[in-house]
């Protein structure tokens, strides 16, 4: 089967078939992350730049790991180190860098909607990842990857995403994601953080985190957003924790065999005690693990990939 997509742009315009190609391109990728030699000639000759104008530590490194395994030459730009604090505009410096000939660019924003904006004027391949509060593709994807790992499918899972909903993108592109895949989603947080009408996406909405978790099978636990929420949503930290942190105790309401999720960074004692982030049912590593396949499989799909490389 084609991919025949030459950006990946969010989750939402993705198919099921799409998404099941991604995952299963990714799988055949992960046994390379464990060779001894870990790279393939598969992407020789491909230069890959990744675009950041927001901190990361998990996406840009595993873009630039997964981009070197496949043999392309990766090279990574950061707003803070290039000529975007001279004063230089998000076009003029993705022209610029066009003028280069990459053959993707990956690119994270805060400004939702960057990448599109990317992709309608440049010809190389768009990867997003991750613009403002809108879309994290390629997390929803390691994300997807691991719950079939462990649960074996994806069809029919319980999963409780628990947190900041109004300003994540990985709790959006999750509930596309999901959805699609036939998943039911809850979602738990502070009504203040709770964008009104995301029902209409598919999911379940609860101010109660321990109606969320009762019967789950995945707990995706969300860092707040403090540097997206222009004004102070919640009284205190510690509040937060007692009421929408995920514990041991309120963990016992779930499926004995649930697993708890983070995209990370997680904050340790909010949103996650220490005991279930270091838990015999959490598999954020993981996740992180996954990452870097379902990243190999993404940058192999744009470039025009078919087949699973072994
Ligand atoms: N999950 C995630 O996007 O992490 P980083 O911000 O470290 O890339």
């Amino acid at each position: 089967m084609s991919f025949g997509h030459k950006h990946i742009l969010g989750i939402e315009h993705l198919s099921r078939e799409d998404i099941e190609l991604i995952l299963d391109t990714a799988d055949g990728f992960k046994e390379i992350n464990t060779r001894e030699i870990k790279k393939v000639p598969t992407l020789r000759g491909k230069t890959i730049i990744n675009l950041f104008y927001e901190a990361s530590t998990r996406t840009r490194t595993s873009f630039e790991i997964a981009g070197k395994r496949l043999s392309a030459d990766t090279i990574n730009i950061s707003a803070s180190a290039s000529s975007v604090v001279k004063g230089e505009t998000l076009e003029d410096t993705a022209r610029n860098i066009e003028a280069m000939h990459p053959d993707i660019i990956v690119m994270r924003h805060s400004a939702s909607g960057a990448p599109h904006y990317l992709a309608e004027r440049l010809d190389c391949s768009i990867i997003n990842a991750g613009d403002g509060a809108h879309e994290h593709p390629s997390q929803a994807l390691l994300d997807l990857l691991t719950m079939r790992q462990h649960k074996g499918r994806i069809e029919g899972l319980k999963v409780a995403i628990i947190g900041d909903i109004s300003h994540s993108r990985v709790a959006r592109s999750n509930i596309y994601a999901l959805t699609k895949m036939g998943a039911t989603v809850r979602l738990a947080g502070p009504g203040t953080m709770i964008p009104p009408g995301i029902e209409r996406l598919g999911a379940e909405v609860f101010t109660d985190i321990n109606e969320a978790i009762r019967d789950a099978d995945v707990i995706m636990m969300l860092r707040i957003q403090l540097e997206r929420q222009g004004k102070t949503l919640l009284p205190t930290l510690r509040e937060y924790s007692r009421f929408y942190g995920v514990n041991p105790q309120n963990l016992k309401l779930a499926k004995d065999d649930a697993i708890v999720m983070h995209p990370g960074p997680m904050n340790r004692g909010v949103e996650i005690s220490s005991a279930v982030a270091d838990g015999t049912q959490n598999v954020i590593l993981d996740q992180v693990e996954n990452g870097v396949a379902v990243r190999m499989a993404l940058l192999y799909l744009v470039s025009g990939g078919e087949q699973p490389e072994n």
